[in-house]
C-alpha cells in the first residue's frame, strides 16, 4: 500500500497527465488508512507548493470517483471527510481561463526512481510553464524526456560516480532539473546551470529555496550563457555534464552546441561531456553524429536503458521513442 501511495504522489507532484496516473485499485482506495495517506501526502494545503488547482481538482475527482464506485457496504466504507472537503473547496474556486492555465508557472516536483539508502526519496523542484513551450522562443520552459532519462541514469551508482566530487556545467539547462539534481543529491562540488534565456535563469534562481534546506552552502549557480560567446568563468571547471534536450525537431541547435563542447575541451579543461539524445528524428541524430566526427570527438554509448514507463517508480517519462546516452571526450 505504501508503495502505491508513494508512486501516485510522485506522479501527481510531477504533474503527470491524469489519464496516465497509476491509481491504486478500488479495494485499496476505500481503506480509510489509504485515504488518510493520500490526503496527507497530496491534498493537504500545508504541503505547499501544491500542483495548480485545476490539476488537483482533476486528480481528486478521479480518486473520489474510484473510491465511490468501490464502496460495497456504505456502513463500512466511505469517502473520508478530508478528501470530500478538499474536493468541495477546489470545485468552489474560480476557474482560470484555458489561456491562463496554459501560461501559468507551476512548481513541478520530481522524485527519483531509486531512493538513496541514506536519505530516502530524492526530490527536485523546478518552475515550469509547459504551455509556454510553443509560444516563446525557448524550448526550455519544460523538462524534456531526455533529461528525465539522464537524471534516472545519474541516480544509479554508475551515473552518480560521474558527478560526485566534480565540477559540472550544464549547457542549455532549461528548467535546471539536472543541475539541481547534481547539486542537491549527487554530491557535485559545484554546478553551473547555463542557458541563453534570462527568464529561465530567473526561474532557476527562484527554485533554490525549494531545493535547499539551508544547512550547507548550495553549490548551484545559474548563469546566462549563449553558446559562441566567451565563457567568463575560466580555468576552474573540470568536468561538465549536459542534460538532455537536443532531441528537438531543430537540428540547427547541434552544430553550435558541439563547437561549444570543443571550446570547453580545448580551453576550459573539460574532461568529458555526457549527453542523452532522443532518437526522434533521423536527421537530427545524423547531424549529431556527423558533428561528433567533424570535431574528432570520441563517442561512447553508455549501456543504460530507461525502465519501461509502466514500471517506472520516479522521474516518469515516456519510453515510446528510444533515448540513448553518450559520453563524449576529446580524441587523443
Ligand atoms: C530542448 S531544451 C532542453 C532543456 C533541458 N536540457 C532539458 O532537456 O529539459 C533546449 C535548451 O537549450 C537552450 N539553448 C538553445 N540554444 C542555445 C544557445 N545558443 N545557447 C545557450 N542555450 C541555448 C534553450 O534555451 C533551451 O533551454
Amino acid at each position: 500500500m505504501a508503495d502505491q501511495v508513494r508512486k501516485l504522489a510522485a506522479q501527481y507532484f510531477q504533474l503527470v497527465d491524469p489519464a496516465q496516473l497509476d491509481l491504486p485499485p478500488g479495494n485499496v482506495l476505500v481503506r480509510s488508512a489509504v485515504q488518510d495517506a493520500l490526503y496527507e501526502r497530496m491534498f493537504d494545503e500545508s504541503l505547499a507548493p501544491l500542483p495548480p488547482a485545476a490539476y488537483r481538482t482533476r486528480v481528486l475527482k478521479l480518486v473520489t470517483a474510484r473510491i465511490e464506485e468501490s464502496i460495497v457496504d456504505p456502513d463500512q466504507d466511505e469517502l473520508s471527510d478530508n478528501l470530500m472537503n478538499s474536493l468541495g473547496t477546489l470545485v468552489a474556486q474560480p476557474k482560470p481561463s484555458a489561456l491562463e492555465q496554459v501560461q501559468q508557472l507551476s512548481h513541478v516536483k520530481y522524485t527519483a526512481p531509486l531512493p538513496s539508502p541514506l536519505t530516502g526519496d530524492r526530490e527536485v523542484t523546478t518552475i515550469e510553464s509547459r504551455g509556454l513551450l510553443l509560444s516563446g522562443r525557448t524550448t526550455g520552459n519544460r523538462t524534456w524526456e531526455a533529461a528525465l532519462h539522464l537524471g534516472s541514469f545519474l541516480c544509479s551508482p554508475a551515473g552518480e560516480a560521474l558527478v560526485r566530487g566534480k565540477r559540472v556545467i550544464e549547457l542549455g539547462a532549461g528548467t535546471g532539473f539536472l543541475s539541481l539534481l547534481c547539486a542537491r543529491h549527487l554530491g557535485a562540488r559545484g554546478v553551473v546551470a547555463s542557458d541563453r534565456e534570462p527568464v529561465l535563469i530567473e526561474n532557476m534562481r527562484e527554485c533554490v529555496r525549494f531545493n535547499h534546506d539551508g544547512e550547507k552552502p548550495f553549490p548551484f549557480h545559474p548563469a546566462a550563457w549563449d553558446w559562441g560567446t566567451p565563457l567568463e568563468k575560466t580555468g576552474d571547471l573540470e568536468e561538465f555534464v549536459e542534460g538532455g534536450g537536443i532531441e528537438t525537431y531543430d537540428a540547427d541547435i547541434i552544430p553550435p552546441l558541439l563547437s561549444t563542447v570543443r571550446d570547453l575541451f580545448e580551453n576550459y579543461y573539460l574532461e568529458e561531456f555526457i549527453i542523452s539524445v532522443t532518437l526522434r528524428n533521423e536527421r537530427t541524430f545524423q547531424t549529431f553524429w556527423d558533428g561528433c566526427e567533424q570535431n574528432a570527438f570520441k563517442v561512447e554509448t553508455l549501456p543504460y536503458e530507461s525502465t519501461p514507463s509502466e514500471s517506472q517508480s520516479g522521474f516518469f517519462h515516456s519510453t515510446d521513442i528510444p533515448i540513448r546516452t553518450y559520453r563524449i571526450s576529446k580524441a587523443l
